[in-house]
């Protein structure tokens, strides 16, 4: 698939940049096509590109030293990834893996830069990207540390809603998800995970299934985390 014009327009790494710098960067991307399990890179590894999500979906990840794994975020089209690595050099900080077929493409530094003397706004895109992150991060600590599990719950469904994952229904969001994968995501265990998960249902906030889960009422998860 190629790296379409209207697409860049629509992803915030470009907003600003005028028209003629969508065929500049047509040139400077690479594409990449994943199968569904398929690695990019793994925690660790050296890096020297960033990489646009043009179709599908990227789960990033971080194993545990027990070997659990804790999913960071589930990223979507118009989303970058591997920015990190590209700015201050170090080994990546997280693994990154296709979790169904998806359509990538790489940046490498040598082009970013080329970018970024053309187009300066590009950079400070990079660093809003940046920033907006630490914030979701910033307040995924505090949940973290200080709430309950059902909190914790409410907070990673609401996570997942928020970025759009799994499809649209016509009473909600419905998400292919384990309660094993939902409880990696809410840092509790499986069996707590499932137990919040069928109060949620009772309340009518969620419907339950053992690989799918259905968001009804995202109103009423942020109720349940901010305690109203
Ligand atoms: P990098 O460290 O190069 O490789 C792993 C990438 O995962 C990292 O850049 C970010 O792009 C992305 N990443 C790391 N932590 C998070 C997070 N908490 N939320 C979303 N993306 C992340």
């Amino acid at each position: 698939m190629k790296l379409d014009v209207s697409h860049l327009s629509r992803t915030l790494l470009f907003e600003g940049v005028p028209p003629e710098g969508y065929e500049i960067a047509e040139q400077a991307f690479r594409t990449l096509s994943l199968k569904p399990g398929q690695t990019v890179f793994e925690a660790g590894d050296a890096g020297h590109a960033l990489y646009l999500i043009r179709a599908g979906k990227v789960k990033i990840s971080h194993r545990n030293l027990d070997g659990r794994e804790k999913v960071l975020a589930y990223l979507n089209p118009g989303e970058i990834f591997g920015e990190m690595s590209l700015v201050d050099d170090e080994p990546r900080s997280a693994t990154a893996t296709a979790v169904e077929h998806t359509i990538i493409h790489a940046l490498y530094l040598e082009e970013y830069w080329g970018l970024v003397r053309r187009f300066p706004q590009v950079a400070h895109n990079l660093a809003r990207i940046i920033a907006r992150r630490l914030r979701e991060m910033n307040h995924e600590v505090e949940v973290l540390t200080f709430e309950e599990a059902r909190g914790k719950v409410a907070y990673a469904l609401l996570k997942l809603y928020r970025h759009k994952y799994g499809e649209a229904t016509p009473r909600g969001r419905r998400m292919s998800l384990t309660h094993r994968e939902l409880a990696d995501l809410a840092g509790t265990s499986r069996e707590t995970a499932t137990r919040v998960l069928g109060q949620f249902q009772e309340l009518g906030l969620i419907v339950s299934g053992s690989r799918v889960i259905e968001v009804l009422d995202p109103t009423g998860l942020e109720n349940v985390l901010y305690d109203l």
